[in-house]
């Protein structure tokens, strides 16, 4: 099978297209015929230093997500799986290939109605969005803004604390970017490139009761700092290359909680993907796929990701 290969950790350029050997279903498991593999950001950082929850040996077949047609199963694994339209992780590696092998028992099947390339852009990003929202329960007519808006995670985040009622602010790095949010239904936007955005939120919204911080840095700390008391800051990334890192102290003198993760059970895991699923299905959530680049070019998309080109989504097209 064709699949994309990480040798050495460095720059886009170090993964590389070639031949893998075809992957045989072991006892449990399933093979997937793979139509879209995921990337996410932390996906771009493993791939330049290793950073990240799974510590696979070199050389990898990196990616941990995929969607397409089971076409066999291993020992002891239900043979009705076969040519049904799934999603699954892969359990830290092997997603950028033609096929997959995966544990059976995780397989999240894609419902009618939606298409599998939505449904891959769901895998992890409608999980995270999911589990985030559950952690802040966001109220009607509460102030939530959401950090790197126009991205993957922040993308679904401003559409699911929209529909809990909330007023979103949407925060991004652009003015191209801010309008993506508010197409989604974001009703204030700033631009995090511009001195002053702060400003722009006090100006219409006074300050905020949640913040999801996925980026970190100074813009984490900034937007930290426009938690009325009662406000809850969710910091779940450092896009920026730092967490916000606010201190306990910090956040007790100001009222605010600081939850950090979001900390999912792995048996949660696929309840999650699943009710994000579900959400597309009845047609309340979408996915924003901003990017499709074939799997010989995954070098390509970890470039695109990493200079902060892209918008919501980007998908390996494999089949
Ligand atoms: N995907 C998941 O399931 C998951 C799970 C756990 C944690 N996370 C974390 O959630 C955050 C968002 O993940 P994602 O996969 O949805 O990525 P993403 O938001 O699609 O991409 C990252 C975004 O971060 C912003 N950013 C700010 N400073 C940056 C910098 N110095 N370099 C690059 N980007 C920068 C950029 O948006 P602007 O240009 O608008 O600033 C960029 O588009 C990441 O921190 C990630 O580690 C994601």
């Amino acid at each position: 099978m064709r699949a994309v290969w990480l040798k050495e950790f460095g720059g886009p350029e170090v993964l590389v297209a070639g031949e893998a050997s075809d992957p045989v279903p072991g006892p449990g498991q399933a093979l997937i015929e793979v139509a879209f593999a995921n990337i996410t950001f932390v996906e771009t950082l493993f791939r330049a230093s290793g950073f990240g929850p799974f510590k696979p040996e070199l050389p990898v077949i990196p990616g941990n997500g995929v969607g397409g047609v089971v076409t066999s199963v291993g020992e002891g694994a239900d043979r009705g799986l076969i040519g049904r339209r799934v999603v699954s992780v892969t359990g830290g590696s092997g997603g950028y290939a033609e096929l997959a092998a995966v544990d059976a028992a995780g397989l999240i099947e894609v419902p009618d109605g939606v298409e599998l390339d939505t449904a891959v852009a769901l895998l992890a990003d409608g999980r995270t969005a999911t589990a985030l929202i559950r952690a802040a329960g966001p109220r009607p007519g509460e102030r939530v803004l959401v950090e790197a808006a126009a991205g993957g995670v922040g993308t679904l985040l401003v559409q699911l604390a929209r529909a809990a009622g909330a007023t979103v602010v949407a925060a991004a790095g652009g003015a191209r970017k801010a309008e993506v949010a508010r197409d989604l239904g974001a009703q204030v936007v700033a631009d995090y490139r511009e001195p002053g955005w702060t400003d722009v939120v006090r100006e219409a919204v006074g300050g905020v009761d949640v913040v999801f911080d996925g980026v970190g840095g100074p813009i984490g700390r900034s937007a930290f700092e426009l938690l009325d008391r009662g406000g809850r800051m969710l910091s779940y990334g450092l896009a920026s290359g730092e967490w916000a890192d606010i201190s306990d102290g910090a956040a007790a003198a100001r009222g605010v909680t600081l939850v950090r993760g979001p900390s999912v059970k792995p048996e949660e895991m696929s309840a999650l993907t699943a009710s994000a699923l579900a959400e597309a299905a009845a047609g309340r959530l979408r996915a924003v796929i901003g990017q499709r680049f074939p799997l010989e070019r995954a070098a390509d998309a970890h470039a695109a990701i990493e200079s902060r080109a892209t918008v919501g989504k980007t998908l390996l097209h494999v089949r």
